[in-house]
């Protein structure tokens, strides 16, 4: 399984459309889906929750969820759709996702998190991760994040996935959770040196190929997340740079591999806007990159759209690029 370089969860962001858009631009890294709740996915849509395009793959589920018996049945749903990897939240610190007791507060609850962990890891074959943070409110302290991933090993799960920031659930918006706890990559470090043979992944504020091959000394994986969400064609760059692969199809091609995609989705139905969002930041940093996204705003939103129509706008897309220097 590939793991040196992932694409973060991350929710109203990496939905199927956004991974199959990804995937045009990197070959090898392994994508998430956002987070899904245990329970949408036992008492939901769950074709509507969990099918995705086998060009996604690899691709991993996250979920989130507290309770080990429903996570128990999650998995085994979860394996029949043919994801590759199941990985449990326990770093999310949205005030929703504390009511319902799961993400970054099962911190608080490692004999939970381990009976998740048994639970889920007794009940399929697929591998079980872990996302978390180095540590949660005013605790950050290296020996309990080892006592938490040592319980988890215990468990069953061998891939963490470590944001490397605390989670300060009781004064920080979920925004600001993403910001403003100073970033602890030394805790992350220290962990794989103590999980030599297990993959231990590092996550938080990287947006540079020469801050990936840094870390990658260190740790077995990169996980990145808004930096690729707003700059997707940094992608392209891990593969050239990380990957060696010469074989990158550049912007233009990217959006022309997307058209045969956006026919067949607004058959069965999709909105334009909610493929083409995910696609604003593609021109991200090159001339004309505002012409994008202003003409993408403009037109993406069609109502009741037929695939006509649909065409008629993918070739004003296309000329649009082709006519401002964008992708040149
Ligand atoms: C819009 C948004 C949504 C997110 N949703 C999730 C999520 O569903 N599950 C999760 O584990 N983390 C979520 N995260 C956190 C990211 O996975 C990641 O840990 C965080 O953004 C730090 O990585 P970065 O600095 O590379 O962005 C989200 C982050 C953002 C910006």
């Amino acid at each position: 399984m590939k793991r040196l370089i992932s694409v973060a969860p991350m929710m109203d962001c990496t939905d199927r459309h956004d991974r199959y858009f990804l995937r045009l631009i990197s070959k090898n890294v392994m994508l998430y889906t956002e987070m899904i709740v245990s329970d949408a996915i036992l008492k939901g849509d769950r074709d509507h929750l969990l099918k995705f395009n086998p060009f996604e793959k690899p691709l991993g589920l996250q979920v989130g969820g507290s309770s080990p018996k429903d996570l128990a049945e999650v998995v085994k749903i979860a394996e029949g759709y043919g994801y590759d990897e199941i990985n449990l939240n326990l770093g999310c610190p949205s005030r929703k996702v504390q009511k319902n007791k799961f993400g970054a507060c099962l911190m608080q609850h490692p004999d939970l998190v381990s009976e998740c962990v048994y639970q889920m890891n007794k009940n399929t074959r697929l591998p079980i991760s872990i996302k978390t943070r180095i540590g949660i409110n005013q605790t950050e302290d290296f020996e309990v994040l080892n006592n938490f991933i040592n319980k988890i090993k215990s468990a069953g799960s061998k891939i963490f996935i470590i944001h490397a920031r605390r989670a300060i659930l009781d004064k920080l918006t979920p925004k600001e959770n993403l910001n403003i706890p100073p970033l602890n990559y030394d805790f992350v470090y220290k962990i794989k040196n103590l999980y030599e043979k297990d993959t231990v992944i590092l996550n938080g504020g990287i947006s540079k190929v020469e801050e990936i091959n840094k870390h990658l000394e260190k740790v077995d994986g990169i996980m990145i997340g808004r930096a690729v969400y707003h700059s997707p064609y940094f992608l392209a760059e891990i593969e050239k740079e990380i990957f060696k692969n010469k074989d990158v199809l550049t912007r233009p091609e990217i959006i022309q591999n997307m058209i045969p995609y956006i026919r067949d989705e607004i058959q069965k139905g999709t909105r334009l806007n909610k493929i083409m969002r995910h696609t604003l930041g593609l021109f991200h940093g090159e001339r004309g990159s505002s012409n994008w996204k202003r003409y993408l705003t403009e037109n993406m939103c069609v109502k009741n759209a037929d695939v006509q129509k649909i065409d008629h706008i993918m070739d004003k897309i296309k000329s649009n690029y082709t006519t401002t220097s964008i992708g040149r």
